[in-house]
């Protein structure tokens, strides 16, 4: 009897001490909570853009992990697209892919021996209205690689254009200005080619001036054939001469100007079954007529960089084995400097991990990397009438991502990002080609800076 008295004073003590220690657990204002596991203090946040910034918050004694939340409510009853419950093994995170002049909430929490903590304090950050000025696509690539933009002669020598080009752009390509059909006019009596050298001309000599580099673009492309080849009645041996005149002609008459060409552009057929696309120059100088052309070009000048260049080359594999074999048999006879993939993009395809496989394949080759004909389409399901504060949003984040891969690759075989014109309406996919409105560069109609502007930036 006296015994089971004290067993039961014992459970009772037992009892008393749990039920103290926890409520003095739940109410701890150390931040811990039920759990035992203290609280993270948030702090404010750092790096503050214009469509970023960065969260920020104290150490925890023996946290293997912390938890982050974001959100655009203090009550997180909705949260940021891929900030729910983000785990985090550092005591930072970049949050991105915001709106601009946006207040935002962020709370974390910390994980020690499997065990979750309570919330930290709430911290708010409100990202940035303005565009920064003090940095641009050119000073923040300066010495890495160039940025380079599609011109046309007729949109240089125009101030609003002429600002943007030279504070941001280190590098421009002629949109059409150099291509085959623009320069050669047609074939006098004697058989020579007749030249128009005056938008080349031209924009080499704003290039000079305002000290851009040159990116030519493009020698042989079976969408710019002149009349004269089209309907050409000499031998194929004679077409044959006359592309070894062309080729050799222009280079050499730019020799120390444009220093980089592309060669052949989309020669490879989108038929897995099909090697070379159907072209007149494969008719008339047969299946070796890229090779011969390469061959040509490094005839006319050693040390001009010459590049092969075509497109779908992200999402599809078998093209882009066809491109990169070609790449290895011109690289044997040491006829090919550069490869580049044309990125008409769309915010949502092809995905990021595909650009990064193929930029990977890419590397694995000796050849400089240009990701050129940058324009990342919002709008290819036709459900915009005008651009959403939504969609600018992916779009900036696609941009960025894009970069990003870029700027991943090994610093040796960065060459360029060329963006395919300056601003929306400047594009090659107005309504009248592409069928639908599209919104697909860094800058507006205004010359304004869009968000997929700050996405590039912050791809770097
Ligand atoms: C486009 C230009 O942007 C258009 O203005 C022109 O009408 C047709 O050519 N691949 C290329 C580029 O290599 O030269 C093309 O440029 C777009 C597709």
């Amino acid at each position: 009897m006296k015994m089971g008295k004290i067993c039961n004073w014992i459970f009772y003590v037992i009892v008393c001490f749990i039920t103290l220690s926890l409520t003095s657990c739940a109410s701890d204002d150390n931040g811990n909570d039920a759990s035992g596991v203290l609280a993270p203090v948030a702090q404010e946040a750092t790096d503050i853009s214009l469509t970023s910034f960065k969260a920020n918050w104290d150490n925890v004694f023996r946290a293997s992990e912390y938890v982050l939340d974001v959100s655009t409510t203090n009550d997180f009853s909705s949260f940021v697209d891929g900030f729910n419950n983000l785990s985090i093994n550092q005591l930072s995170q970049s949050v991105t892919g915001l709106m601009s002049n946006t207040t935002y909430y962020y709370r974390v929490r910390a994980v020690v021996s499997g065990v979750i903590s309570g919330n930290s304090n709430i911290v708010s950050a409100e990202t940035n209205t303005e565009f920064p000025d003090d940095i641009t696509l050119k000073s923040a690539t300066e010495n890495n690689f160039f940025v380079g933009v599609a011109v046309s002669e007729a949109r240089t020598n125009i101030s609003s254009y002429d600002e943007i080009y030279m504070r941001e752009f280190s590098s421009i390509t002629a949109e059409n200005d150099m291509k085959m059909a623009s320069i050669f006019t047609g074939i006098d009596n004697t058989g020579a080619i007749i030249y128009d050298w005056s938008k080349v001309d031209a924009l080499v000599d704003y290039a000079e001036t305002n000290n851009l580099n040159v990116h030519g673009h493009t020698l042989i492309w079976h969408r710019s054939l002149p009349q004269a080849l089209e309907n050409f009645s000499g031998t194929d041996q004679e077409f044959e001469d006359l592309i070894e005149q062309y080729i050799t002609d222009v280079l050499t008459r730019y020799q120390g100007k444009i220093n980089s060409w592309d060669v052949v552009n989309e020669a490879i057929d989108d038929d897995p079954n099909v090697q070379w696309r159907d072209t007149v120059f494969l008719q008339r100088m047969g299946e070796d007529y890229v090779e011969k052309c390469f061959a040509f070009a490094r005839a006319a000048d050693p040390d001009i960089k010459l590049f092969y260049n075509d497109y779908n080359m992200t999402f599809d594999a078998t093209k882009r084995g066809k491109v990169l074999d070609l790449v290895d048999q011109l690289l044997l006879e040491n006829i090919i400097d550069g490869v580049g993939y044309q990125m008409h993009i769309d915010y949502n395809f092809p995905s990021t991990q595909q650009i990064q496989d193929a930029t990977d394949e890419l590397v694995a080759k000796d050849v400089l990397i240009h990701f050129a004909e940058l324009d990342v389409k919002v709008n290819a399901a036709n459900d915009l009438t005008e651009l959403t504060e939504e969609r600018a949003m992916a779009q900036s984040q696609r941009v960025k991502e894009v970069v990003e891969i870029f700027n991943a690759i090994p610093q040796s075989k960065k060459y360029a990002i060329t963006v395919w014109g300056l601003k929306d309406d400047d594009t090659w996919l107005i309504p009248e080609n592409n069928g639908r409105p599209e919104w697909p560069l860094l800058f507006d109609d205004s010359f304004d800076k869009k968000s997929s502007y700050q996405g590039f930036l912050e791809g770097l």
